[in-house]
């Protein structure tokens, strides 16, 4: 592992909100007396009615129960909008950088209220009102996050589907919540292409009877189709509707919005995430991960359709009235130095994204960067899957100039903000490591047998206590909530990710430990890849495990059994890719297929993915217990086809 250390650079100490010894200090109280911790960290937001519980879990798995603030009340587009009009109305909100450079905007927070109540009494006209589920399927313009607040005004839950998702996958979404609106644009522009949302939420709302509403933000001006008296325009109906729009007061608890997010087995989990605490978590998570300091100019550049988009481009960002950059397009349009640019014409501060840009824009060399100046910038995050060392270096070096930190960040859907994290002006980092707990977390290495291990070891990440920010139950299904992470090691939170703690108790996550690959810093369950390929007519059987991939980080590698008598072609196996991308969209892609005329199983019939992924890394010779396996042959014809096709 990388012995290299960066320590604080004197710049970054002498404006942080916090050094080592605050950090030290403001952890131990967080984990020794959080009830007073989080309770005064709590009012970082605005209540309408103020708690007077802070913390009230338990993670038995007979009675799995998370709630903070719970006799507290509040509304999150209140924090985000209306507590900063009064100082800072005028002040941007949002900057939106458009697909084609030519296209930009900025939204004060006096515009984003306007647009924000608007939109929130179309809804409400049609009949949507606090609780109901509203899916947003929307490119990344600010009517997006407008849906967000509006929905979060009115007490709707949101659930928003990333605009690369397919129709299927759309359709099994707002099904499983019983969505009663969705909001969509004609089509999404990404990289000069045009993504049909409209066309694919007609499909998809075929199979959804639920659904009464459908707001059509117009992007493109391209032709559409309609359905009278389900679908409206969002330019007409906003145009005609009042520019006030009270606030509905939510209970902390109360849901804020779903996420579907992979798992290990079965279609996707609606994670659902509450009020209350998610917005004291993400908000204090964006000010002390980031060294947030007013008129900062601050660029994440995840997709709203992720839980990054969710707590840090529009709520943790907005809640703590910072200015929000937002993107529409993608990292190599018109060209590689597209990222640069933007931080250079916005002036960005702090920007962060994902190690899978960054190894694609290490690939294009040094010359796309140095093209920029990129002095604005002060600090730099990752986020999503861990970052290799060498596209650590490259990033601190080349685009940071040896100046900026970088906070690579540990989290996920569950846990609705950061939970493993250096502090900018606290921790000396080292490359690939996402260092220390975020205060209130309390993260345990355990064993196979759940041992908690101690010291410099290696293992499965659990969390011992919960932290505000916590997903509460899966929507419609706690009992699936609680056998997915809290059975495993009992009375512990399992994260399914592998981790090492090193001798100076920094922790460097190993990757997921369960049957979910993360390609691009994005979860696909193998189930559901599994799922998507036998529907095919021509295929019998499939196993999808995780292979590395240079720029992806994982990739999809599908191991593929034919129906008897269909000839396994060069053409099919495009078919087959095709047909993934369809069933679940572009991310589903697999990026290697293999034929498998029989797959590894144990005598009782279970697929022995480990062996499969022996294969897809070429470590044959190290394929670990073979006994059990029910017919040993079929491993060594995988092999063979796998030797041959090099
Ligand atoms: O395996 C971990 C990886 O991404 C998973 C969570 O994925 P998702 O819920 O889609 O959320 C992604 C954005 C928060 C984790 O279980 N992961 C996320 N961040 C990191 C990471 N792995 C290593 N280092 C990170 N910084």
């Amino acid at each position: 592992m990388s012995a290299q250390i960066f320590p604080v650079p004197t710049e970054v100490a002498s404006r942080a909100l916090v050094d080592d010894a605050k950090y030290q200090e403001m952890y131990d109280r967080s984990v020794k007396d959080p009830d007073g911790f989080w309770g005064d960290h709590g009012k970082r937001i605005d209540w309408f009615k103020p708690y007077t519980k802070v913390k009230n879990v338990s993670y038995d798995p007979h009675n799995v129960s998370i709630k903070w603030y719970e006799d507290g009340t509040l509304n999150a587009a209140y924090n985000c909008i209306d507590r900063h009009l009064e100082k800072r109305g005028d002040q941007t909100a949002i900057i939106w950088e458009g697909d084609d450079p030519a296209d930009d905007a900025k939204i004060t927070y006096r515009d984003l209220h306007g647009h924000v109540c608007r939109l929130a009494n179309v809804l409400k006209a049609r009949g949507v009102k606090k609780g109901d589920r509203v899916c947003i399927y929307m490119p990344m313009i600010p009517e997006a996050a407008y849906a967000m607040l509006a929905c979060a005004r009115i007490g709707a839950v949101h659930s928003i589907v990333f605009g690369g998702f397919s129709p299927d996958a759309l359709a099994g979404r707002i099904q499983d919540s019983d969505c009663v609106a969705v909001i969509t644009s004609d089509e999404g522009l990404r990289g000069g292409k045009k993504v049909p949302l409209k066309a694919n939420a007609d499909e998809a709302l075929a199979n959804c009877p639920s659904v009464k509403t459908c707001v059509v933000v117009k992007r493109t001006g391209s032709a559409i189709n309609w359905v009278d008296n389900r679908d409206i325009w969002y330019h007409e109906a906003t145009e005609a509707a009042s520019a006030d729009c009270p606030c509905e007061e939510m209970n902390a608890e109360d849901p804020l919005f779903i996420l579907y997010t992979s798992g290990s087995t079965g279609k996707p989990k609606g994670v659902l995430h509450t009020t209350g605490g998610y917005m004291v978590y993400a908000s204090m998570t964006h000010e002390y991960v980031f060294d947030y300091h007013d008129g900062d100019v601050y660029w994440c550049t995840a997709d709203v359709g992720w839980v990054t988009g969710h707590s840090y481009i529009v709520y943790g960002p907005l809640a703590n009235g910072a200015i929000s950059l937002m993107f529409e397009g993608v990292p190599s349009y018109p060209d590689a130095s597209r990222f640069w640019q933007v931080c250079d014409k916005h002036q960005v501060n702090t920007f962060y994204t994902a190690p899978t840009a960054i190894r694609a824009l290490m690939r294009e060399g040094n010359a796309p960067v140095e093209k920029c100046k990129l002095d604005s910038l002060r600090l730099l995050g990752s986020v999503g899957e861990p970052i290799n060392p060498e596209a650590w270096i490259w990033y601190y070096e080349v685009v940071g100039k040896k100046r900026c930190p970088i906070v690579d960040t540990w989290w996920q859907t569950e846990t609705g903000g950061i939970l493993i994290t250096p502090l900018p002006g606290a921790t000396a980092l080292k490359p690939g490591s996402a260092t220390r707990p975020f205060f209130g977390v309390q993260p345990e290495i355990v064993d196979g047998e759940g041992k908690v291990l101690d010291g410099a070891t290696e293992g499965n990440l659990c969390i011992s206590e919960s932290w505000p920010g916590q997903m509460r139950t899966v929507y419609g299904d706690h009992e699936r909530f609680v056998q997915t992470y809290f059975t495993t090691y009992p009375g512990k939170y399992f994260t399914g990710d592998g981790c090492r703690r090193d001798e100076d108790g920094y922790y460097w996550i190993t990757g997921r430990v369960d049957d979910v690959i993360n390609v691009s810093g994005h979860r696909m369950g193998t189930a559901e890849v599994e799922s998507a390929l036998v529907l095919h007519k021509d295929v019998a059987e499939a196993a999808v495990v995780g292979a590395p991939h240079d720029i992806k980080g994982q990739g999809i590698y599908a191991y593929v059994t034919l129906n008897v008598g269909v000839e396994p072609t060069d053409a099919l196996k495009k078919e087959l890719v095709q047909w993934v991308r369809h069933e679940i969209g572009p991310i589903a892609s697999p990026d290697w297929l293999q034929w498998a005329p029989g797959l590894p199983k144990t005598r009782s019939g279970k697929i022995m993915r480990r062996i499969l992924r022996k294969i897809a890394e070429d470590e044959f010779s190290n394929l670990g217990d073979t006994s059990t396996l029910a017919d040993p042959g079929v491993v060594d014809n995988l092999i063979d086809q796998r030797q041959n096709r090099k």
